[in-house]
């Protein structure tokens, strides 16, 4: 399954998708868990201590692959990319190896700078070679450019109860089935009330995204974060249903 995790800034897509890269791996599969988020904080929900190097970082090696070194302006689209996730992959708790993209350039023309074009090489590579992928995403997903997204099988949206939050989503399935991601579900997170999430859930299935988790508010969460542990290594109720959200994701392939 590869899976990308998107949402409204701030509404739990880390803390999901570190969890599940880790509770995928404990099944025995080899997983590639992806940060793909400037502010690079997927290492904290998976339990790595320190990131490996950003691959944006990287820019002499990024130069030359890409050929960009030559000065003429002009640059390769599809350079060796090959090595790279052996190289500054990260091993984790589980087993999960960590890839930290580092800033990837935005603008919405379409930025042709060679980082851009190593890292979207890169990413094409990991999501059609590996088996088991989980993206973590900053809040919009203006940047997953359409070859990219043919590599997403489920593009799992995190809602917290909030209308705001549930317009991101429909921005997101928007822009995503422009560029080609076919499936799209949703899982309610930081939920306080059993009514509230029905009403959401409704809201969503009314959109055409199913929900295949309600995840309730828990001060676990909080205390984690606080003592910088993921939230596996703490436990809780939010975690036990994230632990029943990786089954039906699971069961949807
Ligand atoms: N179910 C929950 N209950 C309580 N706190 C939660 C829950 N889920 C996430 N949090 C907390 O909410 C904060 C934001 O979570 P997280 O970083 O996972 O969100 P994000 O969507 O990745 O944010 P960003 O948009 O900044 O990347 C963190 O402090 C996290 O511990
Ligand atoms: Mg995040």
């Amino acid at each position: 399954m590869k899976l990308a995790v998107a949402g409204k800034g701030g509404v739990g897509k880390t803390t999901i998708a570190g969890t599940l890269a880790r509770l995928f791996a404990r099944e025995g599969e080899r997983v590639i868990a992806v940060d793909a988020d400037p502010a690079m904080n997927l290492k904290f929900a998976l339990g790595i201590m320190r990131n490996p190097e950003p691959i944006s970082e990287l820019k002499d090696l990024i130069f030359t692959r890409t050929a960009a070194d030559t000065g003429m302006g002009v640059f390769k689209l599809n350079p060796k990319v090959d090595d790279i996730l052996a190289q500054f992959g990260a091993l984790g708790p589980d087993g999960v190896t960590l890839l930290v993209m580092g800033t990837i350039e935005k603008g919405g023309t379409g930025c042709t700078c060679p980082e851009n074009a190593f890292l979207r090489a890169l990413l094409r590579h990991v999501l059609f070679k590996e088996s088991t992928v989980i993206l973590d995403m900053e809040a919009g997903i203006e940047h997953l450019g359409r070859g990219t997204a043919r590599g997403v099988d489920l593009m799992l949206t995190v809602v917290e109860p909030g209308m705001r939050s549930v317009e991101t989503v429909a921005r997101i399935k928007t822009l995503g089935e422009d560029i080609g991601i076919t499936r799209f579900a949703a899982v309610v997170n930081k939920v306080t009330s059993a009514d509230v999430a029905h009403r959401i859930e409704t809201i969503l299935v009314e959109m055409g995204i199913p929900v295949l988790g309600i995840v309730p508010h828990d001060p676990a969460l909080i205390q984690a974060d606080l003592e910088g542990k993921a939230p596996l290594d703490v436990g809780g109720v939010a975690v036990e249903r994230i632990k029943a959200l990786k089954e039906k994701i699971t069961a949807l392939s």
